[in-house]
Order: structure tokens, then C-alpha cells, then sequence
């Protein structure tokens, strides 16, 4: 099968390594790929944004499956392009892709189709902003989210009613470009976060889906969860102290009333979901819809996968999904991810990285070849990963493994997946304080 994989970081190095161990022969295309998947495939002097380019290849190429990785190609229209042209595409046509392209677009859509999520108002003028601002009832952080894709930093929890008006000024005043002219205010979710992706395969004839185990990503740069946000430091899937009727509950509650939404209006869906959820005192609510697989948490699902990848793939992309349960490997996937010195506010690149050999996959998320040399390239360089029989056990390789890694400046959070290994050793549920 000759497949086009769009994208260049962690989140395609695992989706690349998947596809290659496939017992169908892949012949593996990225665009642009990296140092890393070119040892897998041929990369492509593509960007991802280069719709002009992607769709002369692929007229020229006809691969026989394009894989869409990141959002911003699918936002701009990538999958309609390649679909007009007959070719077989796993990812979301623009009008299903602004469910993560327009967070005032996704809030309309939940609460027309009575999916729960957080109390909010979208604005596009500055001055009624600044009035809901000064008459807000939510409580704190204020939560002001750019409508836009803002690369992560379109979302900010404001601790005050002062940090809530310099944050709507800054993003109305173009901080994002026109990402962050219309402003959602949103009222703050308590509880314990989590990542839900869903395969979908929806058009007006029919609506079928297949979940993926659930993970839980680590948002914060410093171990305790603290400092500033970052793309993720780390994940684990799935979550051990959920329950089978946990699991019911996110799927009555959040995904069979997203996909009936999807149908009733129109929308055609040929990818994946990934659903942030909050899982609050009164069950779990929506916080986000993403149109693609989160990173990291696609190491960890990719692990778990017990599935040929490219035929479950090319089933969504053709819009054949036939099933709806997947293979999963029992016990527990973790990854933990190796970032650069500087990061998230910069990354410190061209660093050499000492690579010893691991028994452990190794994704390659931002680094470069010099010379027969891995050097950093990127905030978030290299993510370790492994699966185990439970949670612990896979913390305790990843610790091991964390020996044959390290580079001047390296940040790492050693406690990835530990809050929910002591919540479930202490024998407490989702619904306990977490
Ligand atoms: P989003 O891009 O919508 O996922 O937001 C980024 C992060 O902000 C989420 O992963 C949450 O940790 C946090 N967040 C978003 N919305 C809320 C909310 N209503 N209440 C509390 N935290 C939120
Ligand atoms: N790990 C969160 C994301 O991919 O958005």
C-alpha cells in the first residue's frame, strides 16, 4: 500500500512506525517527514500548509492512502482538495475540521446537541467583552479562549478580573491575527482531565465510530503539575481507576451525542475526534473537540493499538469502518517526553544528544541528523514509550530506560501517570477528589 503520511513530529514518527509494521508491505511517503521517518520512508520537501504542492504529488503519485497528522492542513482544506481528486483520505474535510477550528463554532455545536460542557458566551466586540468581564459570576480562573488555532497558546485562565481584561484586549487587538478577534469566555471546569479519541466514519447514510482506550496527558512543563503549559510532557492510557461504566458514561454522555450531532447536520467525518473532557462532580463534560490524534497521546495509543493500522485507516478513509470495538493490548502504555532546554517559552536547538541502545521505542519528535549525530531540533525532541502488564511496571522501564537518554539541559517530568497510580493503589474512583 502506498501511503502519503502529512506531518513531522512525534505524533507521525509513532503513526509512521505503526504503519510500517503492518503485515501489508507500505511503501511510506511524508510530507515533510523528518530525520527520523526518513529512516522508515521517503520524505517529501513538503510543508504541511503547501496545498498546491501536496495535491500536484499526489495527482502525479495517486497514493493508494493520505494520513493527515496535524490540524492546520485539515482546518485549511486538505482533505477536500484530495478527496475532490478521487483519492482516498484518513482526516476531516474543513467544514467537520472547524470543530477544532473554531472553538465558538464547537461550543454552538455542543449546545445545540446537548453535550455537556462549560457555561459560555462568544464575543466579537471589545466593549461587551469587558462588560461580561467586569459582571462575571462564574467564579475563577476566567477561562478566554482565541476562536482560532493559536498553536496551544489560545487558551488562558485568568486568576483575575485584571488578567481577564489585558488577555480579551491582547487577543481582540490581533495577538493571533484574526485567530483571536472573536473571544469565548467560558466558566472554569474542576476534576480530572482526560483524552478520549474516537475513529468516525459519518456521512448522511451512516454513523459508526470505534473508541480508543482513554489517556491522560500532562500538561504542565514541572513535575507536580506546576509552571507553564507545554504541548504535553507525557501520557498514559488507559486510565486504571475508570470503570466499565466510566467508560459507558463517556460514551452515552459525549461521543453518541457528537456523532448524532454530526449527522443531523451534515457534516461528513472521516478521521478521528479527540475529545479534552473534564470529568467534573457532575460527570464528564467537553472542554475541546480536536479533528486529529493528540500528541503524545498517540505514543501511547499506538502501543495499545492491537489493530493493522493501515487497513483500519483505509476502512475510515474510505468511509467502510466495519466494527465497533478494536483490539486492544491488555495492560498499560506510557510516554515520556524529553524536552529541550528552554522550553515551552523557546527551544534550545542543535544540542547533541547522547542515544544509547534501549530495549524501549524511542519517537523522534523534534531532532536532526548531523553527521551520523541526533541533535535537538525542536521543543519536545525525543518521547521514550513502552507498555507493560499495569501503570507501575511501565513507570518503572521508562525509569530504567531514562539511563540511555540524556543531553545538556534535557527537562523530563518523572512523575508521568504517578497521581493516577496512587489514586488508583488508594483504591478511589473518578468521582473521588482528584
Ligand atoms: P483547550 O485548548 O480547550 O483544551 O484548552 C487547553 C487547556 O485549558 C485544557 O486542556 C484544560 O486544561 C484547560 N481548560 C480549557 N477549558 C477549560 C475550562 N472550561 N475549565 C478549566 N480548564 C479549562
Ligand atoms: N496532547 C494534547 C494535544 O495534542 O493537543
Amino acid at each position: 500500500m502506498k501511503i502519503l503520511l502529512v506531518g513531522s513530529g512525534g505524533r507521525e514518527h509513532a503513526i509512521a512506525l505503526k504503519l510500517k509494521a503492518s503485515s501489508i508491505p507500505v511503501e511510506l511517503f511524508a510530507a515533510p517527514g523528518s530525520d527520523a521517518i526518513a529512516g522508515l520512508g521517503v520524505c517529501l520537501p513538503l510543508g504541511v500548509e503547501d496545498l498546491p504542492g501536496l495535491t500536484a504529488w499526489c495527482l502525479e503519485q495517486r497514493p493508494d492512502l493520505v494520513v493527515i497528522g496535524p490540524e492546520v492542513p485539515l482546518v485549511a482544506g486538505l482533505a477536500d482538495v484530495l478527496r475532490a481528486q478521487g483519492l482516498s483520505v484518513f482526516g476531516h474535510d474543513a467544514a467537520t475540521a472547524r470543530l477544532e477550528g473554531s472553538k465558538a463554532f464547537a461550543k454552538a455545536f455542543m449546545q445545540r446537541h446537548g453535550i455537556p460542557c462549560a457555561a459560555s458566551d462568544t464575543y466579537t466586540n471589545l466593549a461587551e467583552a469587558e462588560a461580561a468581564i467586569q459582571a462575571w459570576t462564574y467564579g475563577f480562573p476566567i477561562v478566554l479562549k482565541a476562536d482560532g488555532l493559536a498553536a496551544g497558546k489560545g487558551v488562558v485562565l485568568a486568576v483575575s478580573r485584571d488578567e481577564a481584561l489585558d488577555t480579551v484586549r491582547a487577543f481582540m487587538g490581533g495577538q493571533f491575527g484574526d485567530a483571536s478577534r472573536t473571544v469565548v469566555l467560558e466558566e472554569p471546569l474542576v476534576g480530572m482531565e482526560l483524552s478520549l479519541h474516537v475513529l468516525v466514519d459519518i456521512d448522511r447514510e451512516h454513523a459508526r465510530y470505534a473508541i480508543l482506550p482513554p489517556c491522560q496527558d500532562h500538561k504542565r512543563i514541572f513535575e507536580g503539575d506546576q509552571g507553564p503549559n507545554t504541548g504535553g510532557m507525557g501520557a498514559f492510557g488507559p486510565i486504571p481507576y475508570l470503570s466499565p461504566e466510566d467508560l459507558e458514561r463517556l460514551r452515552t454522555d459525549l461521543v453518541e451525542p457528537t456523532v448524532r450531532g454530526c449527522q443531523k447536520d451534515g457534516m461528513v467525518a472521516r478521521g478521528v475526534f479527540f475529545l479534552g473532557v473534564m470529568w467534573t462532580a457532575n460527570g464528564p463534560e467537553l472542554l475541546e473537540y480536536n479533528v486529529r490524534f493528540g500528541d503524545p497521546e498517540t505514543q501511547v495509543l499506538m502501543q495499545l493499538l492491537d489493530e493493522d493500522l493501515p487497513t483500519l485507516l483505509m476502512e475510515v478513509a474510505i468511509g467502510g469502518l466495519d466494527r465497533e470495538s478494536l483490539r486492544i493490548k491488555e495492560g498499560c502504555a506510557i510516554t515520556v517526553v524529553l524536552a529541550a532546554e528552554d522550553y515551552p517559552e523557546g527551544a534550545k536547538k542543535g544540542v547533541a544528544i547522547s542515544l544509547k541502545d534501549t530495549d524501549l521505542t524511542v519517537i523522534h519528535a523534534g531532532t536532526r541528523l548531523q553527521d551520523g549525530h541526533w541533535l535537538t531540533n525542536g521543543g519536545r525532541v525525543l518521547n521514550l514509550v513502552t507498555h507493560a502488564p499495569d501503570l507501575a511496571t511501565a513507570r518503572k522501564q521508562i525509569a530504567a530506560g531514562l539511563a540511555s537518554i540524556s543531553w545538556p539541559g534535557m527537562q523530563v517530568r518523572k512523575d508521568i501517570g504517578l497521581k493516577a497510580l496512587t489514586h488508583a493503589q488508594a483504591g478511589k474512583t473518578v468521582r473521588d477528589a482528584w
